[in-house]
């Protein structure tokens, strides 16, 4: 749909070359799919990972047969490759990169467990502190199965320069990095579905310039205290979908980078953690855009934040068409916070710019429970020279936790709409559309891929 609109009269010709040549591939594709079914021996194969030697003690280091079945598998004529880690076995595997692109469809089915060196003492020295397992320009691809990623992140969380890790809960200076659990980069037509994550240094799964990604049932756990655990973080990326998964951690549930588009997320359950959130955007006066984001059906518990789009002072671009409907919040910190002013320098003071990330068409539905009364149930912190605008409240009804102490709401240059009452009701929202913004910022957002 997306290459239609680039379809002008001069080029007319050129696009119904290419839309029948769509054509004849699809029809390729769906008849190589039919012999698929009618001679499924011919072209699915299997890849036990012990066939390649792997042993599975949770001792020995599995990592070369882990390689040889990837390989052969990748390499494989057939449409259809399945990758099995057996049920019963735990793999030792150092941070490795499974590149493609494979010649056909690739299932990685993990049944047992897979896991890393423990810490940063048994880390291969010659390899990056900041990765583990890298799936880099595969194209086609299901991670799958009733297994385990164990990430062992538990030594990582206690280096002295983690927050609060130093002497006396100090945070110490000095080299921090840490790997993420599982990245893929550069991808598309991906799927992850069914697997348990847990426990990783860092971010449990992370996207980055991928296209079509379909997250499904799966379970990401971590420590409440374990810093910088977000479950799932996406960056570059479109058309995603995160469907039916239950996150609780130290870090975001889910958190959306810079360039981002046609993310729909539906049925998650966050928390204890720090909730969903768009950003942090905009960082060293960066360009960000972000846009069409749906969180929907979902429930976020004990989390510091629900639903949250951060951005620093002093960028550029905007994040724009999200919705957020249909979410129970039970005792959430900031349940509908917009923070213009995100600052994480510590002991330094971030000075207001007069440049942002633009805030506009933020519509919050639905959205119920009970908050915890430290912070506002709503918070609109927009910035001095960017207004936020057309932020749109619907069916609000946010009660205190405990006791019956109602804190107001709280908003700062931000422009919208109420289209019922809420609860606690909101005065604080400006009317219509202020002069000032800037809607040329916005045209210097283009898509990624
Ligand atoms: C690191 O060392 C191991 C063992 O000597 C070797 O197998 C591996 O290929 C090395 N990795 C890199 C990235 O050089
Ligand atoms: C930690 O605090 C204790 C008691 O306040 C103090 O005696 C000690 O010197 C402190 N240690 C460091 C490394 O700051
Ligand atoms: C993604 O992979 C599935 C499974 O093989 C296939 O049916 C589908 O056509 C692929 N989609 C794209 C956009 O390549
Ligand atoms: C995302 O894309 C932007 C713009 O192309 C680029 O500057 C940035 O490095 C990318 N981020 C990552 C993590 O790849
Ligand atoms: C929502 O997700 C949970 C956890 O995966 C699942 O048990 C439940 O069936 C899902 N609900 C719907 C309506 O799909
Ligand atoms: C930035 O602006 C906000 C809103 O005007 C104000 O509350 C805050 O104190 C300012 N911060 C600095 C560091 O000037
Ligand atoms: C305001 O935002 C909504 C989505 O929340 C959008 O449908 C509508 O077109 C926007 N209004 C204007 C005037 O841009």
């Amino acid at each position: 749909m997306l290459r239609m609109k680039y379809c002008h009269i001069s080029a007319l010709v050129l696009c119904m070359f290419l839309l029948s040549l769509i054509l004849s591939i699809q029809a390729r594709h769906h008849s190589h799919k039919r012999q698929r079914h009618s001679h499924s021996h011919k072209s699915s194969r299997t890849f036990d990972v012990t066939k390649f030697g792997a042993i599975g003690d949770g001792i020995t280091d599995d990592t070369e047969s882990f390689k040889m079945a990837w390989d052969t598998a990748c390499e494989s004529e057939s449409e259809f490759n399945v990758i099995i880690v057996p049920k019963g076995f735990s793999f030792l595997i150092r941070p490795t990169i499974f590149t493609g692109p494979c010649h056909g469809y690739l299932v990685l089915k993990v049944d047992g467990t897979i896991m890393p060196p423990d810490g940063p003492d048994s880390w291969p020295k010659n390899n990056t502190k900041r990765l583990w397992l890298v799936f880099y320009r595969i194209n086609g691809m299901s991670l799958e199965g009733g297994g385990l990623i164990d990430g062992r992140g538990d030594k990582w969380w206690e280096l002295p320069c983690k927050p609060h890790r130093g002497p006396n809960g100090t945070t110490a200076p000095g080299p921090c990095d840490s790997p993420m659990a599982i990245n893929f980069f550069m991808g598309s037509n991906l799927t992850v579905q069914e697997l348990r994550v847990r426990d990783s240094p860092q971010i449990h799964l992370r996207f980055d310039a991928c296209r079509s990604v379909h997250i499904e049932s799966i379970h990401i756990k971590a420590p409440r205290l374990s810093p910088n655990t977000d479950g799932i973080h996406i960056e570059n990326s479109t058309d995603v979908k995160i469907y039916n998964t239950v996150i609780s951690n130290g870090d975001d549930c889910v958190s959306i980078g810079t360039g981002c588009y046609d993310v729909d997320i539906k049925n998650i359950t966050c928390g204890p953690g720090h909730g969903i959130s768009i950003g942090s955007l905009g960082k060293y006066n960066s360009r960000a855009c972000v846009s069409n984001i749906k969180v929907r059906d979902s429930v976020i518990q004990m989390t510091d934040n629900g639903v949250r789009i951060k951005t620093w002072q002093g960028g550029s671009g905007y994040v724009s068409g999200i919705t957020f409907s249909n979410i129970h919040m039970y005792n959430v910190r900031n349940p509908m916070i917009i923070d213009q002013f995100y600052c994480l320098k510590e002991g330094e003071v971030c000075r207001n710019k007069t440049s942002a990330v633009v805030v506009s068409d933020i519509l919050y539905r639905n959205i119920k429970g009970t908050y915890d009364i430290r912070s506002p149930p709503m918070r609109f912190a927009c910035s001095d020279s960017v207004p936020c605008t057309n932020l749109t409240l619907s069916d609000i009804e946010l009660l205190p936790d405990q006791g019956d102490m109602v804190v107001d709401p709280f908003c700062w240059n931000a422009y919208g709409d109420l289209r019922t009452q809420t609860i606690p009701p909101v005065f604080c929202l400006l009317d219509g559309f202020p002069q000032s913004i800037l809607h040329n910022d916005i045209a210097h957002c283009t898509r990624y891929s």
